[in-house]
């Protein structure tokens, strides 16, 4: 393929925002008397805030209305910013920065397609909002992961057509939803979880320009 555009998930990729996620939703697990594990969590990687929920009620079993279940998600929410506005830009991922720079002095363009309505939030406290050439977030987005639509969305953005874009996800939702955008995808994390992109590494201080054109040229993608 010839690479012209990389588009980055947020959350697991560029900052370990899971955890927090994971510790928010956590919260109101325990306050709705359901057992949810970090194994539950992986499920939740990379859907949005009421799929997300919606999977936490069906583990424990309750079908609340509508009206409670915004509650829900807001109060889950409300926790979970409590944990982002103290976040620095030390903790952005290690390598994160290094690469996207190396991609973008050799003139590949960079976009963000993140699930997230708090995107602008956790760009601006971590102090890189302007590191992208494009982003698409849950702001401007309407269909989840592993709907192809934030990734279109952002490719649209950066003028590059699909195929000739590369994914970097940690979540299974994810990288279907690369898939589905007919784009290649670089899994971040783990083999055994992230089964069907077509390359994976545990994180981007393991990617380099280098090795991305090497994956770029391989003849079985
Ligand atoms: C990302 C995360 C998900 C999260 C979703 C919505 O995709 O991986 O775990 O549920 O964003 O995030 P939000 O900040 O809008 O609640
Ligand atoms: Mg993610």
């Amino acid at each position: 393929m010839k690479l012209k555009g990389c588009i980055f998930d947020l959350d697991g990729v560029i900052v370990d925002t899971a955890k927090y996620h994971y510790q928010a939703w956590k919260k109101l697990a325990v306050m709705l008397n359901i057992n949810f594990t970090e194994e539950d969590n992986e499920r939740l990687k990379g859907v949005s805030r009421m799929a997300s929920l919606d999977i936490i009620l069906e583990i424990g079993n309750m079908t609340p209305d509508d009206r409670t279940k915004e509650g829900y998600a807001s109060l889950k929410n409300r926790w979970y910013l409590d944990y982002i506005n103290q976040m620095m830009p030390d903790e952005i991922l290690p390598g994160s920065l290094e690469f996207i720079s190396e991609l973008k002095n050799a003139g590949i363009k960079v976009g963000l397609g993140s699930a997230s309505k708090n995107t602008p939030l956790i760009l601006e406290c971590l102090g890189i909002a302007k590191l992208f050439d494009a982003i698409a977030d849950g702001n401007n987005v309407s269909n989840a992961k592993p709907d192809p639509e934030v990734f279109v969305t952002a490719s649209k953005m950066l003028g590059v057509l699909p195929e000739n874009c590369v994914v970097f996800e940690d979540a299974v939702a994810g990288v279907e939803a690369a898939l589905n955008a007919g784009m290649l995808c670089v899994g971040i994390g783990s083999e055994k979880i992230l089964t069907n992109a077509h390359l994976v590494v545990s994180g981007l201080d393991k990617m380099s320009l280098r090795k991305l054109r090497v994956f770029a040229k391989r003849p079985d993608l």
